[in-house]
């Protein structure tokens, strides 16, 4: 199946089955806002609440916080935010449609790429067993050539996004002949600079209103709340500050349903450590962060690093982490080396000292900053995406399952009476009963068990139970396995010990 198609299936399956819905659905919709669903609110809890733990919990100089989103408005001009937190936006005079330069230049690369994967793939047909895909890319000149064109235009393009020379962009947009999805035209306006941030006011008006702005970071709460945590907390460097919270950005160019978002919410952590020990700490955050990525079992070659050319003016190193969606390779998280330019502008902009007395060498300096910060609603996509599965059975059935993490399964098991009499729903809701307070159950006894197991199959439950005539006397459940479908006979005492080595957040948190 194309990707697109499989793309297609995963939107409507966390429709169908109560995971995403468009916001406002009734009135069909509000582009680029999500509301989530009984599934989807379990399902992203969870994921919040493995990122938490493994900060806060496993960090003894990790804390938390949760700061407001309305702040007032000086921190965003001190963030550099007011002044240059934009998009180069460009629009088609024909088809009226407004696009992001630097993501119609981007698709234009990853065309190059494909036409370079499409030529292996022939290739690799061609010859059979034989195929030596390293020599061919070094020696193809089909491929040199379609390589040499992708290397010079990612070069033009980082160098223009870099100098933020709009005239450039729009040069690379007409000399690359890209053209309008919508019109296929190449009537293009020149492009200009879009601010993201959402603005309200607080207070009347009669009262002399003030313009503010719905955070476009989490960060920044974090920053302007360093000196009360440091203080109050007596924090030692290095400590880091977590925080999930919501965040908005009037993004034009939404797409790809929960991928780019106006409302999405973000788990950051600010890392303040000594000045010149900045570029280890990076280092040593790019790999813990990957390492929480690859513990949820998707496989090491579906992430990928990607290493920031274009630095803001403030850091000096970045990197993201980028997940295979069915759209291709794309960042999920951000890791930045932030340098002390948010704290120092904070300072500058307050008029506090934004400081820290180092007890060891007897200095103050303003500490130097290594950011993690990852989107959980990107988060959720790529777990969806990795996770659905249509499957052929061997009885020439087939099934639905989404293969989520264990842990992170909005229902951990299923609890089903065989039939609906001879005490047999009574007898599973006293075992839902014990065990609903240590797991997250349902309790299913319509329609056939075959139905019920793939109505649990969808929505990723990873154990249903089954009670039968035996139960009442044996004591015994049958305990079926999503993944495998495989069935064992379980003696309900054991079944809760059995299940939170399996299903608990905590056996995640241990391959870390
Ligand atoms: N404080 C740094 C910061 O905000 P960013 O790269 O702009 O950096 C961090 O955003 C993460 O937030 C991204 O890697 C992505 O997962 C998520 N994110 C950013 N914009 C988003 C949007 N419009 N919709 C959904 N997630 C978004």
């Amino acid at each position: 199946m194309a990707q697109e198609d499989v793309f297609k299936k995963i939107v409507s399956h966390c429709k169908e089955y109560g995971f995403v819905f468009p916001s406002s659905d009734i009135y069909d919709g509000l582009g680029a806002v999500y509301d989530y669903g009984q599934n989807g609110v379990e399902l992203k809890n969870n994921i919040k609440q493995y990122w938490w733990k493994s900060m806060v919990l496993l960090h003894e100089n990790i804390v938390g916080l949760d700061s407001a989103i309305f702040m007032h408005p000086t921190v965003w001009k001190a963030s550099g935010h007011v002044d240059a937190f934009n998009d180069p936006l460009i629009d088609n005079r024909d088809s009226k449609k407004r696009y992001r330069a630097d993501v119609l230049i981007e698709d234009q690369i990853a065309k190059y790429d494909e036409k370079i994967d499409k030529e292996v793939a022939k290739a690799r047909k061609r010859f059979g067993d034989s195929f030596d895909e390293a020599q061919y890319r070094a020696t193809s000149p089909r491929v040199l050539e379609t390589i040499a064109k992708r290397d010079a235009l990612h070069e033009r393009y980082a160098q223009a996004m870099n100098d933020m020379n709009l005239e450039e962009l729009k040069q690379i947009i007409l000399d690359e002949e890209i053209a309008c999805p919508i019109s296929g035209t190449r009537n293009w306006t020149d492009v200009r600079q879009f601010n993201l941030m959402f603005k309200t006011e607080v207070g009347s008006t009669a009262d002399g209103a003030s313009t503010i702005y719905l955070r476009p970071e989490t960060a920044q709460g974090i920053f302007v709340n360093y000196l009360n945590v440091q203080k109050t907390g007596r924090m030692k460097l290095p400590f880091g500050i977590a925080q999930i919270g919501k965040a908005f950005r009037n993004e034009i160019v939404a797409r790809q349903f929960i991928f780019r978002m106006r409302e999405f919410e973000q788990m950051e952590m600010q890392f303040f450590v000594k000045p010149g020990t900045e570029l280890d700490w990076f280092k040593k955050w790019k790999q813990t962060r990957l390492a929480w990525h690859q513990a949820l079992g998707f496989g090491n070659e579906n992430y990928r690093f990607h290493d920031h050319e274009k630095l803001a003016h403030y850091a000096n190193a970045a990197s993201d982490i980028e997940f295979r969606m069915p759209f291709g390779f794309k960042e999920v998280e951000g890791i930045h080396s932030r340098t002390n330019f948010d704290l120092s502008q904070h300072a500058k902009y307050s008029g506090r000292k934004i400081e820290y007395f180092d007890p060891e060498t007897n200095e103050r300096y303003t500490p130097y900053v290594i950011e993690t910060s990852i989107g959980v609603d990107r988060m959720f996509l790529s777990v969806m995406c990795h996770s659905y599965c249509e499957e052929q059975l061997p009885n020439g059935d087939s099934r639905v399952v989404l293969r989520l993490p264990a842990a992170l399964a909005p229902t951990k098991l299923a609890i089903m009476p065989l039939v609906r009499k001879d005490g047999l729903p009574e007898c599973a809701r006293k075992i839902m009963d014990d065990l609903k307070f240590h797991f997250n159950c349902a309790y299913d006894e319509k329609d056939s068990i075959g139905k019920r197991y793939r109505r649990q199959d969808a929505v990723g439950t990873p154990f249903c139970i089954t009670v039968d005539h035996d139960t009442l006397t044996d004591g015994c459940v049958t305990l079926r396995d999503r993944d495998t479908m495989e069935q064992t006979r379980v003696p309900v005492a054991d079944l809760c010990s059995l299940l939170e080595d399996k299903v608990s957040i905590t056996s995640l948190l241990k391959k870390l």
